[in-house]
């Protein structure tokens, strides 16, 4: 875009978009390669599983979505249904089982659980070692002090785009919006560490927040996970801002085939032209997300992380 400066010259600012859609199709064939090869050292192919309870619409979405890719890629994977009327008891004597299977390298229950469940109960159930979800609190705690960890999915997707779309942090300025355990928290923790991606000044906002803008007006980079579509106006960007979009909200739309369209946090048109680098929605973040997921299995399957 151009900008008019007071003295009457003009300069170029050029806005970037981080491309999600396109980086996890090019790790997607680094991932198959490195399967074909396993496969041809005699070795077998990762095994994802993941154990689905109940009926929601977009977890069965995610889940059969993660699957899918799992088989392009060559993994191995298990889809384990289970009944929303599942006891807590019976939830976790699988989750045991999925633990003491050798073929299996790593797993995850699909989240949100029916209500009579209570997932910390369930994730601590689930063997660390296997937790490629990165959910396990020895998980988390090793993140926290930065030692070898599976990262939660969302979080090393957006860590991968940052590093390979070479966006500079060091000593910036980076505000997240929301501080779920999945999203916000993580972030967090990883752009404060000492490592590239990341030795920001972070600034974490949530919904007890007061006068919200005057912190996203600060931020060099800002990273926005709340699920409100369009919550993020122009107005509440710096100019040459870094946002990064997680929201990923299905808004009713007739136009489209499924009925609805995928919206994100950001009003996209007008914050856009402000920004330096963005992630749009759908086609940033959101694709990411499965190859990190591939990656903490392939990590699992060669013994990576934890030996
Ligand atoms: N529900 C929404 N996101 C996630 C995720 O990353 N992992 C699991 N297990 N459930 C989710």
């Amino acid at each position: 875009m151009l900008i008019e400066l007071p003295q009457k010259r003009v300069i170029k600012q050029t806005m970037q978009i981080l491309n999600g859609k396109e980086l996890a199709r090019i790790m997607k064939g680094e991932i198959k390669s490195k399967v074909a090869r396993m496969v041809a050292q005699g070795k077998r192919p990762p095994h994802l599983a993941a154990i689905l309870v109940g009926k929601d619409g977009a977890s069965e979405t995610y889940v059969n979505h993660k699957v899918k890719i799992c088989r392009e890629v060559g993994f191995e994977s298990t889809l384990l249904r289970m009944s929303d009327k599942v006891t807590e008891k019976e939830l976790l004597d699988q989750v045991d089982r999925f633990n003491k299977a050798d073929f299996i390298d790593g797993f995850i229950v699909q989240l949100p659980l029916p209500k009579h469940i209570e997932p910390n109960k369930v994730i601590h159930a689930i063997d660390y070692k296997k937790d490629v979800d990165g959910f396990h609190p020895m998980n988390v705690g090793r993140m926290a002090i930065g030692q070898p960890c599976y990262l939660p999915a969302t979080p090393y997707g957006i860590m991968q785009l940052l590093e390979c779309y070479n966006v500079p942090t060091s000593g910036k300025h980076c505000v997240v919006v929301g501080r779920s355990n999945i999203v916000g928290t993580p972030m967090s923790i990883l752009m404060s560490r000492n490592a590239n991606p990341g030795n920001c000044t972070v600034t974490l906002c949530h919904s007890r927040t007061q006068n919200l803008a005057t912190y996203t007006k600060k931020a060099d980079i800002l990273i926005v996970a709340l699920g409100q579509p369009g919550f993020i106006t122009a107005d509440m960007v710096k100019q040459g801002a870094v946002v990064i979009d997680v929201g990923i909200t299905r808004v009713p739309d007739k136009n489209k085939v499924w009925g609805y369209s995928l919206k994100g946090d950001v009003h996209f048109p007008t914050v856009s032209p402000k920004c330096s680098f963005i992630t749009p929605v759908p086609g940033g973040v959101g694709p990411m997300t499965v190859i990190s997921l591939l990656l903490n299995t392939l990590k699992a399957a060669n013994k990576e992380v934890y030996s």
